[in-house]
């Protein structure tokens, strides 16, 4: 452990749930996501982490999510000369290390307190840009100085938000940066309602509002949006990374819409 204070509560304490899952990943021999700064962050931490209980599944999840979500952003930066990259809720992540972009504006946006402990851990590249506030509050929008294709990242994020707020957004994004790509995970509706009881959930104190069932439903939201593609965490190729347990387990997964649905990554056009 180490002597990094973290005074942090409710959505803003969850960052530390994928932060320990990569770091614990990063540990092992044959990860599924390569993060050494994840385990860097970590050690310095002075947290109890036995607290929040991650559970074995819940960390392969959140791995998978963060390699998948990589791969949209370096197929979405690969074949063009300038793009921005928007990271909304990037908590403690990465990603910017791990996809080590050339032709990217990229702006990272969490609340004050999460951006400033932020600014401890990493140093940040000139082509970074640091937003601190809330995603809710709309202003923050203004602070883009956008290039080239956008694609707007939300990992992790939406189920913390009320619908109504998360209309609000995406309807201001998809005003001001109309034709912009986004990439965010999701909970199905039942997952919503049964969440609460997640030991992660009821140690934080923060609360998931936010699910969708039929991904087509957005596309009512605003004219022009888009749905472009739901990927299943079952559909993940390097399955073979996973113990024998897991493979069978999201085999079977695999087999039932409910499950498939619980969790997964959704692509738009907005
Ligand atoms: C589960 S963590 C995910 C963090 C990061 N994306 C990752 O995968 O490691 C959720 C993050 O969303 C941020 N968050 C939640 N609600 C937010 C809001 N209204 N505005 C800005 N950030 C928010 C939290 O502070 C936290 O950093």
């Amino acid at each position: 452990m180490g002597d990094q204070e973290i005074l942090l509560s409710k959505e803003k304490e969850t960052l530390l749930g994928p932060l320990y899952c990569r770091a614990r990943e990063a540990k092992k021999e044959d990860p599924i996501l390569e993060d050494k700064k994840a385990l860097e962050i970590f050690e310095k931490m002075k947290y109890d982490f036995s607290k929040i209980k991650m559970p074995e599944k819940s960390c392969i999840t959140l791995v998978i999510r963060a390699d998948k979500i990589d791969q949209y952003v370096r197929e979405f930066i690969a074949d063009k000369k300038q793009v921005t990259i928007i990271n909304l809720g990037v908590g403690l992540d990465n990603r910017y290390g791990r996809v080590n972009p050339c032709n990217a504006v990229w702006y990272e946006l969490d609340f004050l307190e999460v951006i400033e402990l932020r600014k401890k851990f990493y140093q940040k590249p000139d082509n970074v840009h640091y937003i601190s506030s809330s995603v809710t509050d709309l202003k923050w929008i203004n602070q883009v100085n956008s290039t080239g294709e956008i694609l707007i990242v939300a990992e992790g994020l939406f189920m913390y938000l009320k619908e109504k707020k998360l209309k609000e957004l995406l309807l201001k994004l998809h005003k001001r940066f109309p034709g912009a790509n986004l990439v965010f995970d999701a909970y199905s509706t039942y997952t919503v309602k049964n969440i609460s009881k997640h030991v992660f959930l009821r140690k934080t104190k923060a609360e998931i509002f936010w699910g969708i069932d039929d991904p087509k439903q957005l596309e009512k939201w605003g004219e022009g949006i888009q749905f472009k593609e739901e990927w299943f965490f079952t559909e993940y190729e390097d399955i073979k990374k996973l113990s024998f347990f897991y493979r069978l387990a999201f085999k079977a997964a695999g087999l039932s819409k409910i499950a498939r649905q619980a969790h997964r990554i959704l692509y738009y056009k907005i």
